[in-house]
C-alpha cells in the first residue's frame, strides 16, 4: 500500500495532510509513505523531518499515483486526471462546493473520502477534524480579538490602580465556542456565552462561564446534536436579550452555525451601533455568512470604534497544530480502511464511518 501527502495548491491553504509523527504511524500499519517535495514547508515540516520519519520526497506525479493520496482540500482538475483508477483520495473535499470536481472523481473511477462527513459516533471521535480544527478555532478567534483589544484581558490590582476583567461573551457554544470559553477564561476574562441548545447551559457552567438564556427558550437540538433554525418569536426573543447585554460587553466570538444553511445574523447593526468603542467582535462564522450583520471576509471593519473582524482560513495562523491534529485524524481514518488480517485496503461499506464519507 502507497499512501502519499500531496501538497496543496491554494494560496489561502498553509496546511498539510501529514505530520512526521502521522508518517511514523503509517509506516507502522505496513504503508509505502510518499511526500510530494515542500508539502509541509509552510506547517514547519521540512523535508528533512519527514524523510528521517521515514517517508520518501518524491515529486506530485509520483503522489497522484499513489493507492491512497491525503490532501487538505480538493486538487485541481489536472491532477485528478493524472491519477490511476481506484485511487482512493481523502481530504475536507467539500462536495457541496466541488461539483465539477467529484464528477471528474466519478468519471476517472477515484474513490473520494470527505473528512467533514465523518459521522460523529464515539467510534470516530479520533476521525473528526471538524472538531479538531474547529478546537484550534476558537481558541486563536480569542487570542486574535485580545490582539485588536485595547485593554487588558485579566483583572489586576496595581500600584497605579485597579484594571478591570475584560468581559467575553461567546454566541455558540459547539466545540469552537467552548474553546473559545476555556481560553477567554485562561487569559483572565468575565465570560458568559449563549446557544439555543440547552444542553450547553451544562457545558457552559461546568467552564466556570455564565449561560444567557434567551427568555422561553425551546430546545432547538437535532437528533444529530446540531441545532435548528431558531422561530421568529425567538429570534426577537434573543435579539432583545443580546441587545441589552452587548451594551456592557468587550469582546464577542461568534460562532453560530445551522448544517448546511447560511449562518444565522445574529448581532444586528443596531446591537454594534450600541456596543462602547473599542470592543471587538471575532466572527469565526464569517466564511458562511457571518454571525453579524456587518463581518466581511478576511476584513477588520470598524464601525463606531467598534472592530469586527472574520477570516477564511483562521487555521493558516497556527498550521503547525492544525496540520498535526489533521495528519493524526486522516491517519486514523486510513488505519479503518486498512484490513491488518489480510494486509489490503478494504472499502467496507458496512462500516458506517466508511459509507458516509464516501461521495460518489
Ligand atoms: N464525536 C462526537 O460525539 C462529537 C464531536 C464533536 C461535536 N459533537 C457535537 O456536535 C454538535 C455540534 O457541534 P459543532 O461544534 O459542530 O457545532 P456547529 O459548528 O454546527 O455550531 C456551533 C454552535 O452554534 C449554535 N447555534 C446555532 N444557531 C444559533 C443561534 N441562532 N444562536 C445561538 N447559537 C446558535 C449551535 O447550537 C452550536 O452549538 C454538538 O452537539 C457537539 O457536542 C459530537
Amino acid at each position: 500500500m502507497q499512501v502519499s501527502i500531496i501538497k496543496e495548491i491554494s494560496s489561502r491553504e498553509q496546511r498539510v495532510a501529514a505530520s512526521p509523527e502521522s508518517v511514523k504511524l503509517l509506516l507502522r500499519l505496513g504503508a509505502d509513505v510518499l511526500i510530494e517535495e515542500g508539502a509541509g514547508v509552510l506547517s514547519g515540516f521540512i523535508d528533512e523531518s519527514f524523510q528521517s520519519a521515514g517517508a520518501k520526497i518524491v515529486n506530485r506525479l509520483e503522489c497522484l499515483k499513489a493507492n491512497i493520496c491525503l490532501c487538505v482540500q480538493m486538487p485541481s482538475k489536472e491532477d485528478i486526471d493524472k491519477m490511476n483508477d481506484n485511487t482512493i483520495l481523502v481530504g475536507i473535499l467539500n462536495p457541496y462546493e466541488n461539483k465539477n470536481s467529484f464528477n471528474d472523481l466519478i468519471h476517472n473511477k477515484i474513490t473520494a473520502c470527505c473528512m467533514e462527513l465523518i459521522p460523529r459516533i464515539s467510534r470516530a471521535q479520533s476521525m473528526d477534524v471538524l472538531s479538531s480544527q474547529a478546537n484550534l478555532s476558537g481558541y486563536r478567534s480569542v487570542i486574535d480579538a485580545a490582539e485588536q483589544f485595547g485593554k487588558a484581558f485579566p483583572m489586576m490590582m496595581t500600584a497605579a490602580g485597579r484594571v478591570n476583567p475584560a468581559k467575553v461573551m461567546v454566541l455558540g457554544v459547539g466545540v469552537a465556542g467552548l474553546q473559545a470559553i476555556a481560553t477567554a477564561k485562561r487569559l483572565g476574562a468575565a465570560v458568559s456565552a449563549t446557544d439555543v441548545r440547552i444542553a450547553t447551559k451544562e457545558q457552559v457552567e461546568s467552564l466556570g462561564a455564565k449561560f444567557l438564556m434567551v427568555d422561553g427558550s425551546e430546545n432547538l437540538e437535532t437528533e444529530g446534536g446540531y441545532a435548528k433554525e431558531t422561530s421568529e418569536e425567538f429570534k426577537i426573543k434573543q435579539e432583545e436579550l443580546l441587545s441589552e447585554t452587548l451594551k456592557k460587553i468587550d469582546v464577542v466570538i461568534c460562532t453560530a452555525l445551522i448544517p448546511g444553511k447560511k449562518a444565522p445574523v445574529i448581532v444586528k447593526e443596531q446591537m454594534i451601533n450600541n456596543m462602547k468603542p473599542g470592543s471587538v467582535i471575532y466572527d469565526l462564522a464569517a466564511i458562511q455568512g457571518g454571525n453579524t450583520a456587518l463581518t466581511e471576509v478576511d476584513k477588520l471593519v470598524i464601525k463606531n470604534g467598534v472592530k469586527i473582524m472574520g477570516e477564511a482560513n483562521i487555521l493558516n495562523k497556527l498550521p503547525v497544530s492544525a496540520s498535526s491534529l489533521y495528519a493524526k485524524n486522516v491517519f486514523n481514518f486510513v488505519s479503518n480502511l486498512y484490513d491488518k488480517e489480510n494486509k489490503k485496503i478494504n472499502i467496507n461499506l458496512e462500516d458506517e464511518i466508511i459509507l458516509k464519507t464516501i461521495v460518489k
